[in-house]
């Protein structure tokens, strides 16, 4: 088992990063987010004017991806803001399709959990990275709730409706499971955390007990 792994998988707009940033400050672990690796794959190579698909493996070679306490370093620098870009987030869709990618990010991940305890958040951390990971989470809520949020954020066009919104995350959730490629699903072993109905806080609570109890029952 890796005793010192969180794994938070789970669709877009179900509240990982916001859950996964605060159980790891309340716990005092390291938190790792995995789409910013996707993302910062997307954005050095939009930088060397690379080709994003198909990736080159050439090219993916001269990356290099850290995590270090205080964040994520690409070639040496953090990328910041940067990475949040709406060309960032199309970007990286696009690469993390490709297995080629996949394997390159693969061992990133696993570096990143040596030596420290991490809460990592993704699509496939508890199914393909750390399918021993000492605790593991799939974070969900229903469509309807996942497109109010977005509504409420004001993440999408103007002019869309709640009905609009919720059938693109549906249209989405069904990509998302049925793709080739690491498709998201939860680990069997997986506690299902659905969050319709929790505020942030009670979302926090119930993991931070769920990985007590873990810890507590490890000795
Ligand atoms: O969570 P995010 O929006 O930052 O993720 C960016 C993209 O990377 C998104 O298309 C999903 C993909 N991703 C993935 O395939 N596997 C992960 N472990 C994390 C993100």
């Amino acid at each position: 088992m890796s005793t010192t792994v969180v794994a938070i998988d789970g669709p877009a707009g179900a509240g990982k990063s916001s859950v996964a940033k605060a159980l790891a400050l309340k716990l005092g672990f390291t938190h790792v987010n995995t789409g910013s690796l996707y993302r910062a794959v997307a954005y050095a190579l939009r930088c060397a004017g690379a080709s994003l698909d198909p990736v080159d493996k050439a090219e993916l070679a001269k990356i290099t991806l850290e995590y270090t306490d205080s964040g994520l370093l690409l070639n040496g620098v953090d990328p910041g803001e940067a990475l949040r870009s709406p060309e960032c987030a199309s970007g990286a869709s696009c690469v993390a399709k490709q297995p080629i990618v996949r394997e390159f990010l693969l061992e990133v991940q696993r570096r990143s959990a040596l030596n420290r305890w991490i809460v990592m958040e993704g699509r496939d951390i508890g199914t393909v990275i750390f399918p021993d990971a000492m605790v593991k989470i799939f974070l969900t809520a229903s469509a309807y709730e996942r497109a109010r949020r977005r509504m409420e954020q004001g993440e999408i066009p103007s002019g869309a409706t709640l009905e609009e919104v919720q059938k693109e995350i549906e249209k989405r959730d069904l990509q998302d499971s049925t793709r080739a490629v690491a498709p998201l699903k939860a680990a069997p072993d997986a506690v299902i955390v659905d969050s319709s109905s929790l505020s942030l806080e009670e979302t926090i609570e119930t993991i931070a007990r769920i990985v007590e109890q873990k810890r507590c029952t490890r000795g």
